[in-house]
């Protein structure tokens, strides 16, 4: 297993990367989908938000509950969390080791857009064990991770186009890139991201490890199909686990359009 936590790790650092994500706001249907039946049970009770990012969450989980804590392992996005919400409870930290936090302490715990999908497979399951454990009995835990059937059928779409289409692509953005060949042409970054991690990738029969062209080929990102996703949610302790939520906040068992699906838990 190559390690490549710390490039993704310094790809949410990235200038670039924050600005993309200072840009988003609000809820997904998809995420208000999963939380609005269990915001009765976590009003005004203890919320823990992993992997902020630039705060999209912070407006709508702070209107729950104002006992919120936002945790994210980049220093860029909590310093610009921080500046945005000096009044909310935001820390540096790594959801693999929540040891600051006591056993119990959290009623919900957030980790939304594919946060934990960053992650090495060895670490997914520590920070599965981690929020189980920060969970009071009881609590709930909804987090996004993206999906292993889309991911295939795009790859098989792929392998199947005619190799002159391919070739035209390829000189295509050589051409863009000759004619600007700086790191701050996107094509530049995006083969030099391509050349670097593209051989990291992985196949394995529980989960794949895929350098997809988000933010320009600079992570290595988890697929998971939802059957293996919920054996680790059980594997970890939880149990209560609703179905898979798809795009339209629809409940699914696999989705052949979703990219990713919403997950709730219960410990
Ligand atoms: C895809 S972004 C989503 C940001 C935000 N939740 C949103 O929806 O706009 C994932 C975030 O998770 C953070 N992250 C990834 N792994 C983490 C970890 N182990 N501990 C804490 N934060 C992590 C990244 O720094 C990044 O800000």
């Amino acid at each position: 297993m190559s390690n490549y936590d710390p490039a993704n790790a310094k790809a949410y650092n990235d200038a670039i990367v924050i600005r993309y994500y200072t840009r988003l706001s609000g809820l997904t249907p998809q995420e208000r989908a999963v939380l609005e039946p269990l915001v009765p049970e976590i009003r005004d009770k203890p919320l823990l938000d992993l992997g902020i990012g630039a705060g999209r969450t912070v407006p709508e989980l702070t209107a729950i509950s104002r006992d919120y804590v936002g945790v994210d392992y980049s220093q860029g996005m909590v310093d610009f969390c921080r500046a945005k919400y000096p009044d909310i409870d935001i820390r540096l930290g790594d959801a693999r080791d929540m040891a600051c936090f006591e056993t119990g302490r959290f009623r919900f715990v957030l980790f939304s857009f594919n946060g934990i999908d960053t992650v090495n497979h060895a670490d997914r399951l520590r920070i599965l064990k981690e929020i189980h454990r920060v969970l009071e009995p009881g609590g709930s835990f909804v987090f996004s991770s993206h999906s292993r059937t889309p991911y295939e059928a795009r790859a098989r779409a792929e392998k199947a186009r005619p190799i002159g289409e391919k070739l035209r692509s390829a000189r295509d953005s050589l051409i863009r890139i000759l004619a600007s060949p700086r790191p701050s042409n996107p094509e530049v970054r995006k083969l030099a991201n391509r050349l670097r991690n593209n051989p990291r990738e992985e196949r394995t029969g529980e989960y794949a490890i895929v350098n997809d062209p988000g933010h320009d080929y600079s992570l290595l990102t988890y697929y998971i199909h939802p059957d293996r996703q919920r054996r680790q949610l059980l594997e970890a302790g939880f149990r209560d686990l609703g179905p898979a939520i798809d795009g339209q906040g629809r409940p699914v068992t696999d989705c052949a359009e979703t990219p990713w699906l919403y997950y709730r838990a219960r410990k």
